[in-house]
Parts: structure tokens; sequence; C-alpha cells
């Protein structure tokens, strides 16, 4: 009934760091701790959703690392490509998850319980941008019409929306508008009349529409991108972890951000 989304961890192997600067592998294993006390106060959870860019430079060695990394959560790993990703060592890595098909685009469906979670892939390689092949927009519709009476979720990596971020939006995703029709159709026939999408990419948390239905973007967990939509806005990222989401159906469907630390406290509130 509660699935962790975690997003853009772009993981390299030791000894480096990301752009030469980030410690991803550490913001990583601070978010593993702080799943790790989240599932103690709000109960089991059922899957991690990993939305793309998990490695910095899809080298087989630092898929290894992020396996080693999440292990201690013993959670069922969902994972889809991101631009920085590569196809075949991802499809190696992850080979055991039950989900990655032997050749093609790594689409797939997983049905939880009281959710059907839907996979797709958006990795061109070589590009930063994403883009939905034919092959991939007949899974989607496929997918979401054989779907069980429940909420349906559908993670990409790109997301199908302008950010507002320049630098960003010049590798978007080129399908947007293909994408959005089948949402819409989808939302309507949809008997839980529930379908949602979420993404990463952009590192930081957006909220928008698609098609009718809710479209959110996680944050990273390794770095943000300012929020600067000047058209001269420097190209590059902030060195703060963003932390990672909370989607928990268990009642009615919803989505909460946890971020990457806490406060001291809990105090007692005070009436003066
Ligand atoms: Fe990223």
């Amino acid at each position: 009934m509660r699935l962790i989304q975690i997003s853009d961890t772009h993981i390299v192997a030791r000894p480096r760091l990301a752009s030469g600067r980030l410690d991803t592998a550490a913001a990583l294993e601070n978010t593993v701790t702080r799943i790790e006390d989240l599932r103690a106060k709000v109960g089991p959870i059922s899957a991690l959703l990993v939305t793309g860019d998990i490695t910095d430079d899809g080298d087989p060695a630092s898929y290894a690392r992020f396996r080693e990394i999440v292990a201690p959560l013993d959670l069922p790993i969902l994972a889809i490509p991101g631009n920085h990703d590569a196809r075949e060592p991802m499809r190696a890595a992850f080979s055991d998850t039950g989900l990655m098909r032997e050749a093609g685009p790594l689409n797939w469906v997983r049905d939880l319980p009281g959710l059907r979670v839907i996979g797709l892939d958006s990795l061109v390689e070589g590009q930063g941008g994403g883009a939905l092949d034919v092959a991939t927009l007949y899974f989607l519709a496929d997918a979401l019409e054989t779907a069980p009476d429940c909420p349906i979720l559908i993670a990409l990596h790109h997301p199908p929306f302008a950010c507002g971020i320049e630098f960003m939006d010049s590798i978007g995703l080129s399908d947007a508008a293909a994408l959005a029709a089948i949402l819409h159709r989808a939302r309507l026939g949809n008997a839980a009349g529930d379908v949602r999408l979420v993404c990463g990419h952009i590192h930081q948390t957006q909220f928008v529409t698609v098609g009718g239905c809710p479209a959110l973007s996680a944050p990273a967990v390794c770095s943000t991108f300012d929020i600067d939509f000047r058209a001269d806005a420097p190209l590059g990222f902030l060195d703060s972890p963003g932390g990672f989401l909370l989607h928990d159906w268990a009642t009615k469907f919803r989505t909460l951000a946890v971020p990457p630390t806490t406060g001291s406290g809990p105090y007692p509130f005070n009436p003066n």
C-alpha cells in the first residue's frame, strides 16, 4: 500500500565523484537511512521505484554500487532508465527483478496490491532529451487497457511537460502530446478514475496535469536545479540533495515529499 520513489541518484563507481564534485553514494546512503526510519513510522513499504539517472555514466560498476547501497532495504526494485543510464548495462544489473525484457525498451508492468505500476523507457542513448518510441506507446496503451479496477501509476524519466528551466526543457520529452492523448483516454476509461504519472529528470518537484491526469516530478536524491526561469540562467546544479517521494494508497492515493534531512525534535507545543 506504499511505494517509495527515488530519482536521479547519479551513482558513480568508487572513488569518483559525480561531475567531480558530488558524493552521490553518500546522498543515497543517507536516503536509505531515511527510508528505514520512515518505514518504522508509516508501516510496510511495497517497493522501491527508481525513475532514472540511476547512474551518472551507465557503467556496470556504477549499477553494482547502486545495488550494494540499496540492498539493506530488501525491497523489490522497479527501475526505469534516464538519459544518463545505458540500456544494456542496466538490463543486466536489474535482470533479477523480473522486469527487464530480453531486448528492446525497458518497459514493464508490476501489479502491487491495489495499484498497477507501469514503467516506460524514454532513454535515447547518446542524447539528453527523451522519446517514447512506437513500441513503448503501444505498450502503454495495452497496459492501461488490461489494468484491473484500481489506480494506475505511470513512471518515466523525462517529464511530459515544460518545467520552465531552459537548459532542461531543451532536453525534454519529444512525444509529450502522444502521451497526453493516451492519458486522456485512460483517465476516462479507468474504473477507479485515477491515473497518475510520476517522473524525474528535472531535479525538483513540480505538479501539473497531463491529459487531465496528475503528473508529478520527483526531487533528485543527489542534487537540485535552481528555480531560475531566466533565459540566461546559469547551466548547472546546486549541491543540495532533494529528498524523495512516498506514494501511499492505503486509503486515498496521496503523495508525500520527504526531505533529505530532519531538524531536531519533536518538541512539545508551548502555549506561550
Ligand atoms: Fe538527473
